[in-house]
């Protein structure tokens, strides 16, 4: 049996319903967060609640306890526990919903309550998958100009995604205007001329906490980098790439479309970073002794 939190109770996954007036049901309107989970401990916990407070205020949708820090903490803890995931690895979702209301366009009357949804999940991480690299696939971006906001509104994202599915790819990367944005779940860094590059955080991207851990990480190994897009037509240009998010980690990327990138082979800069990433979610989330 798992067990998932919805507005203040833990039940059962299966007995856990929401109103079919909800707004996260009906609008999308709503923002959802993820954690890494290793050993019971949340990766980068307070830079996750940081980004989910941020796009509740951009929504304007009520903070309540239990989508602030200790709330979110309690709720990861009872579920882990109650989920087996104490150990090893896992992950925890939030969703926060302007809550439930006869639909209209316009926000429902002030005191309607948010709905709040968490689930935890066991998380394999696909190892071999970021040893080999994997391809990706093209996608026109057509998502609205508030990509960094982290909302439910993931239509753009899951048909990407399909698309990257239906040809064997593992992600789909964006691009807009010529510019290489990100993937449908992961950020994006590229390696040209031996520097790293990315996309700077703007409205169009998701500011991606491991993309912030990878750049802090490169420039502690002293690995030139540089929060700078590079476009399309560099593509064939680019030594090495790879995809950052939390559950992607550093997967190097070895083929878009029909370009090899680089030798076809992940690349030493995506290895190497792979690995310090790995180290030091490890390092992060290990047990205090007591
Ligand atoms: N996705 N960009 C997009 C569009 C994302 O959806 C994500 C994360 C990222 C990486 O962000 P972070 O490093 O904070 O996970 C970038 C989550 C994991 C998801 O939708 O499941």
């Amino acid at each position: 049996m798992n067990t998932v939190y919805l507005n203040g109770q833990f039940r059962p996954r299966a007995e856990a319903t929401i109103s079919v007036e909800d707004r996260g049901f009906i609008f999308g309107d709503g923002v959802y967060e993820v954690w890494r989970v290793v050993n019971g401990r949340l990766f980068e916990a307070d830079r996750h609640l940081a980004r989910l407070a941020r796009g509740l205020r951009e929504l304007r949708i009520d903070s309540t306890p239990a989508t602030k820090g200790d709330g979110v903490q309690a709720i990861a803890e009872r579920l882990l526990a109650e989920n087996g995931l104490t150990e090893g690895e896992a992950t925890l979702y939030m969703e926060v919903t302007r809550g439930a209301a006869p639909r209209t366009h316009h926000f429902p009357p002030a005191g309607t309550p948010p709905t709040v949804f968490a689930m935890t999940n066991r998380f394999v991480p696909p190892d071999d998958e970021r040893a080999r690299g994997v391809s990706a696939v093209i996608v026109q971006d057509v998502r609205w100009l508030r990509c960094d906001i982290k909302t439910v509104q993931l239509l753009p994202n899951v048909l990407a995604k399909q698309a990257a599915q239906e040809k064997g790819a593992m992600e789909a990367i964006f691009v807009r205007d010529g510019i290489v944005m990100e993937g449908s779940h992961s950020n994006l860094f590229g390696v040209i001329g031996g520097e790293l590059r990315t996309h700077p955080t703007t409205n169009l991207i998701l500011p991606g906490i491991t993309r912030a851990v990878v750049l802090e990480l490169a420039r502690a190994l002293g690995i030139p980098s540089r929060e700078e897009a590079f476009t399309f037509a560099e593509l064939p240009h680019v030594d090495e790439l790879f995809l950052a998010g939390t559950t992607t980690d550093v997967t190097p990327v070895v083929r878009v479309d029909d370009l090899t990138i680089g030798s076809g082979k992940p690349g030493p800069i995506s290895l190497r970073l792979l690995k310090e990433l790995r180290t030091h979610i490890d390092a992060s989330c290990a047990a205090v002794s007591a």
